[in-house]
């Protein structure tokens, strides 16, 4: 049999704080320190933890050349090279290992740099609940334990010399800039017209155009920049309540301007998956019309390969999009949300999505306000 390493890997000295109450009471130090060494290997998706003589033995087995297991086992023992073949972090050509070896398989196809795939399948959550932990703390309980925040303005000169710029024009572009907030009081019986909900995914995410760059090689020209001009964001529609579509989940085709019905659901399971998704931030739940931003990592990577900024490229990139889903939506009378506190992992399974694949980065949504003020809304005051 045949192993070699797993192709991405990073390694934490991982400390953990305890009380403990044994030296407490023997007059010592209270606090004992834990470290153990936690390997973050992103074809897994989940953290394991390995000793010293396995972390050894990672470190000098190959990602790339296959060598022979017996011999491998002589030099690092037999119990440790059968256990990191249990984890997954050694791989092996033996039947039994083809699920693990496919999934590295997978991650080595898509080009990912090794730090960001990490950083992706390793900050996704799964079942996350506003109530739950401190995940969303108010700015009064952050006054309280950190106390101010740094202010919201700098000054770079301590002489104070600046040159005051002319108050700008007001322009066409001004109504809607002004008017855009973030909503969190949706009302919950509206029904997004089609013809709003059409204008808003054509002029956000649907195609302007196509060019052929090189034999076979298409770039589409989008009313958003985007990094290469790839457009590797691909658009999945939550649709609670769109006049004309079934309460269920759609993905979005930006060329052919079509909506592909994936599932549909009742108007309670939308309910539920669209609090799931936005990790039960329920005052964004109501909004009739819900759109996950998801990249496709493997059209950005075929330039950005093995690429430094290629992670950051796909963020600013949903960000660009998210922002023109704003203006469009309050162009239309209605406000709209962007949240990047969502559970990838739930809308992974919902959609069917591989994590190393495709890359669940944002959720945004719209609809008309209800006219209520149950949750904070920061709206322009003139
Ligand atoms: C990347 C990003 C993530 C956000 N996440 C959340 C969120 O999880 N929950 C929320 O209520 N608002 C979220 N917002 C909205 C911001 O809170 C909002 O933009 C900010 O308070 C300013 O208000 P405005 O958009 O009305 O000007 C997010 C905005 C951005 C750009």
């Amino acid at each position: 049999m045949q192993i070699r390493r797993c192709a991405v890997l990073f390694v934490e000295p991982r400390e953990d704080l305890d009380v403990d109450w044994a030296s407490l009471f023997a007059g010592q130090g209270a606090i004992a320190a834990t470290i153990q060494w936690i390997a973050l290997a992103p074809h897994l998706g989940d953290e394991v933890s390995v000793d010293a003589a396995q972390l050894a033995a990672l470190g000098a087995i190959s990602l790339t050349l296959w060598q022979d297991r017996v011999a491998c086992e002589a030099q690092f023992g037999a119990a440790t090279i059968t256990h990191l073949l249990d984890l997954g972090l050694l791989l092996s050509d033996a039947p039994e290992g083809a699920a693990l070896r496919e999934r590295d398989e997978v991650l080595r196809s898509q080009h990912w740099r090794p730090l960001s795939a990490t950083i992706h399948m390793f900050s996704r959550w799964a079942d996350m609940r506003v109530d739950k932990g401190m995940q969303f703390p108010s700015f009064e309980e952050l006054v309280e334990n950190y106390g101010t925040p740094p202010g919201p303005t700098i000054d770079r000169r301590s002489d104070g010399q600046s040159i005051a710029l002319p108050q700008p024009e007001r322009a066409r572009l001004d109504d809607t800039l002004f008017q855009r907030y973030t909503g969190r009081n949706f009302d919950p019986q509206a029904v997004l017209p089609l013809a709003t909900a059409s204008r808003l995914l054509q002029r956000a995410f649907g195609s302007q155009g196509e060019r052929e760059m090189a034999p076979d090689a298409f770039v589409l020209k989008k009313l958003s920049p985007s990094a290469g001009g790839l457009h590797p964001t691909e658009v999945y529609v939550l649709a609670q309540r769109v006049e004309g579509l079934e309460p269920g989940l759609y993905h979005y085709q930006p060329v052919r301007h079509a909506l592909e019905p994936l599932s549909g659901m009742t108007t309670a399971q939308t309910e539920e998956l669209a609090l799931r998704m936005v990790a039960d931030q329920d005052w964004f739940q109501p909004a009739p019309m819900m759109v996950v931003l998801v990249s496709r990592v493997e059209r950005n990577f075929w330039k950005y390969r093995n690429h430094a900024k290629a992670y950051r490229a796909l963020l600013l990139d949903a960000g660009h999009l998210s922002q023109t889903f704003y203006l469009l939506a309050t162009e239309a009378g209605m406000p709209a949300f962007v949240t990047a506190a969502v559970n990838e992992i739930d809308i992974e399974r919902a959609l069917g999505l591989d994590p190393l694949k495709d890359m669940v980065i944002a959720v945004c949504g719209c609809g008309p306000a209800s006219g209520a003020q149950n949750t904070v809304e920061m709206r322009y005051e003139p």
